[in-house]
């Protein structure tokens, strides 16, 4: 492959670390939603729950890092054509949020971590506490959490636009094969 032509598809790293941060991220968000507030504070499953959220959010963090290096180290493909300059604007906008809002969950969770001191509550060295809300990054994590789940709403949808109504086999991209 010549140094001025982009490849076909994004690096295989970056696919796996794509997919497997998609899987990881809608389940934290689903749990953190749904799972997580439902379980009353003094429940022994409460701060076992959060450890579990805490270190896997972790974990997303670290991938998130190597992913933004990859971005800026691999050959991509070239932008993807939606058919008009304005939805080509929103796709590269709604791309690059998506870097910032998961850079946002990141940083109000390990601010949260910081400022509760959960490995003391983890370890029973601390109480569980009463209220994460008394922690100024809670308020960003919830905000952040939900801007997330609209955007990744858009992006899914125009995934399915691109591969079912314009046909032109987008998907392809962010899959493994001959690049
Ligand atoms: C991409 C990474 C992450 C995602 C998608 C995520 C998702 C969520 C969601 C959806 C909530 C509930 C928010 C709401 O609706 O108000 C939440 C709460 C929370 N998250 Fe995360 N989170 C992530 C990373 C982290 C990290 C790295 C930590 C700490 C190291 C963390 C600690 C917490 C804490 C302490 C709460 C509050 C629990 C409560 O109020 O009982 N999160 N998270």
């Amino acid at each position: 492959m010549s140094k001025e032509s982009a490849p076909s598809r994004y690096h295989p790293v970056h696919v796996a670390l794509h997919w497997l941060m998609f899987l990881l991220v809608v389940m934290m968000l689903g749990v953190g939603k749904f799972v997580m507030p439902g379980i009353p504070a003094d429940s022994p499953q409460k701060p076992s729950m959060l450890q579990t959220h805490a270190y896997i959010g972790i974990f997303i963090t670290l991938l998130l890092i190597v992913r933004i290096i990859l971005y800026f180290t691999t050959q991509r493909p070239a932008p993807a054509d939606a058919g008009n300059a304005f939805l080509n604007f929103v796709a590269r906008a709604v791309h690059l949020l998506l870097y910032l809002l998961l850079i946002g969950m990141a940083v109000s969770g390990l601010g949260m971590f910081q400022q509760a001191n959960l490995p003391a509550v983890f370890s029973g060295a601390a109480p569980y506490p009463a209220d994460f809300f008394a922690y100024p990054p809670r308020m960003g994590h919830g905000l952040v959490s939900t801007l997330l789940v609209l955007l990744i709403v858009l992006h899914v949808g125009a995934a399915l636009y691109h591969q079912f109504i314009r046909k032109d086999n987008l998907l392809s991209r962010m899959w493994f094969g001959k690049r």
